[in-house]
């Protein structure tokens, strides 16, 4: 009998569902976005009935596909957007309010208020993440103070709170599971990184209740099966799940340290395996879990800086200024132009990320002059997804003290040549993009695999994975430092 994974990857935008055969290939896969709510300047919302509708949608679609009969998935793996918090009703598996996304800023000043009240460098050793509206703490507080009849819910004792991946095994176990991989549980500012337990100082501090939250669990092990999932037959092992980024490092077999992939998704994310050391950073960066494979697995640690905007920027141009039709469109666009022409795009839409902190900063476009044209507009967008991409990766070296590996891309925008020669010329490093450039849901196939014993070890999907093309730097250093001088310019005063 033929085998397959199934992997859901549950990303902010939308959802995708994939199959992998077991010699390692994708065979298919289905997308479907879904409304993203922006209720306020700065805050974002999800529905979580569209998430699950999305993916329910993704399965039917997937299988009316005929690649394999239901019977012969083997393992389920889950992969998601990371950070997004969730309140829903233990009785029903409805949700008590909308999803607040990673992206949102609402609990800004709550967290200036920690902060001032002295507690980042408790939260920094214990979790490895800033005191930033980004992490799950903050948004599981303001969901508990402001969904109406949680109070009551609460001492019913019918609260549940957790993260994307959380709320999908619920939803795919019908109810049977509460749980979190500890990927996804290092996001959420309330692990401490050290024991991968809920801290009971910082649970106190956000103030929320244990007891609403899901057991934290390894990334790749059987933990739980599906039940009443509609398309699915009852009883598949869901085997693997990891937050995205970290999916995508193991999708990228970045297996040992100092091995980092940098994945062109609504933002970017740059993360490096440093094994099993909790490297602390000095440069704004982050120290998250990369994964635990199966109960007795050490903890793989990691060192994370994401832009929060990258391909969103792309969609801004094609939704908000309306200057191009698809997203694809942005190359050819940036393409009617040699260079920048002295116009600088700071996409801080949603504020600014690794390694600026900056939350309530606001996109700027500057440098604009009578001879501008839209093609300027489409290559800085560009030339800024590269550039603060090439920030983050000079903060990393710094902190581990040496250059690293040539860096492995991925996402949808790395599929972008223009887009990936400017990423080699302005890190003045060499990129590697594979042949499979959904890592993401390879990552999570790999893992579900792992954790059904389709594939017996990391060593073994190290062989599946494979190049496609290199990118090498061709901008000598005078010109690579002209341009990073312009956008630091550009910086600098959106940060004013
Ligand atoms: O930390 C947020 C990240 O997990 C979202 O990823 O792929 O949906 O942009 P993506």
């Amino acid at each position: 009998m033929a085998e397959f994974v199934l992997a859901i990857d549950q990303g902010t935008t939308g959802s995708t569902v994939a199959l992998m055969d077991s010699a390692g290939k994708l065979r298919a896969s289905v997308n479907r976005e879904f409304p993203q709510l922006y209720p306020q300047p700065g805050w974002v919302d999800h529905r979580p009935a569209d998430i699950w509708s999305s993916v329910v949608k993704c399965i039917r679609a997937l299988l009316r596909k005929g690649i394999c009969k239901p019977s012969e998935i083997v393992a389920i793996g889950i992969t998601n957007q990371r950070e997004t918090a969730l309140l829903w009703d233990r009785d029903n598996g409805e949700a008590l309010n909308n999803a607040v996304v990673w992206q949102c800023r609402r609990t800004t000043a709550f967290c200036e208020q920690l902060k001032a009240d002295g507690h980042e460098k408790m939260i920094r050793r214990k979790t490895g993440l800033l005191l930033d509206p980004y992490f799950s703490a903050s948004k599981f507080r303001w969901l508990l103070d402001n969904t109406p009849g949680v109070g009551r819910l609460r001492r019913e004792g019918r609260v549940a709170a957790g993260t994307v991946d959380s709320y999908l095994i619920w939803q795919l176990t019908a109810g049977e599971r509460h749980v979190t991989d500890v990927s996804n549980a290092s996001r959420t500012s309330l692990m401490n990184l050290k024991t991968r337990r809920w801290d009971s100082q910082l649970l106190e501090l956000f103030d929320v209740p244990k007891a609403i939250l899901p057991e934290i669990v390894p990334s790749s092990a059987v933990l739980g099966h599906t039940r009443n999932v509609p398309g699915l037959p009852d009883g598949i092992p869901i085997a693997g799940v990891a937050g995205d980024q970290q999916a995508a490092l193991f999708g990228q077999a970045c297996f040992a340290p100092a091995d980092a992939k940098c994945t062109f998704g609504t933002g970017s994310f740059i993360v490096m395996n440093t094994g099993a050391e909790l490297l602390h950073s000095k440069a704004g960066l982050l120290t998250t879990v990369a994964w635990q494979l199966g109960e007795r697995g050490k903890p793989v640690y990691a060192l994370e800086g994401g832009a929060f905007v990258c391909g969103a920027a792309v969609q801004w141009l094609r939704d908000g200024l309306q200057l191009i039709k698809r997203a694809a469109d942005v190359e050819s666009l940036a393409r009617t132009v040699p260079d920048h022409g002295g116009v600088e795009f700071i996409p801080a839409l949603t504020g600014l990320g690794a390694p600026h902190w900056a939350p309530e900063a606001r996109g700027t476009l500057s440098g604009l002059t009578r001879g501008s044209e839209r093609g300027h507009i489409a290559r800085a967008t560009l030339d800024a997804m590269a550039l603060q991409n090439a920030d983050i990766l000079r903060a990393m070296e710094a902190d581990i003290g040496k250059r690293m590996k040539p860096l492995r891309v991925d996402g949808g925008a790395a599929a972008n040549d223009l887009l990936m020669q400017t990423q080699a010329d302005v890190l003045g490093r060499k990129l590697i993009r594979p042949q499979v450039i959904e890592t993401t849901v390879a990552g999570a196939c790999y893992l579900a695999g792992l954790g059904v014993g389709l594939w017996k070890t990391p060593a073994e999907i190290k062989k599946i994975w494979q190049a496609e093309r290199e990118f090498s730097v061709a901008m000598n250093a005078t010109a690579r430092r002209r341009r990073q001088a312009s956008w630091e310019e550009a910086l600098k005063r959106t940060l004013l």
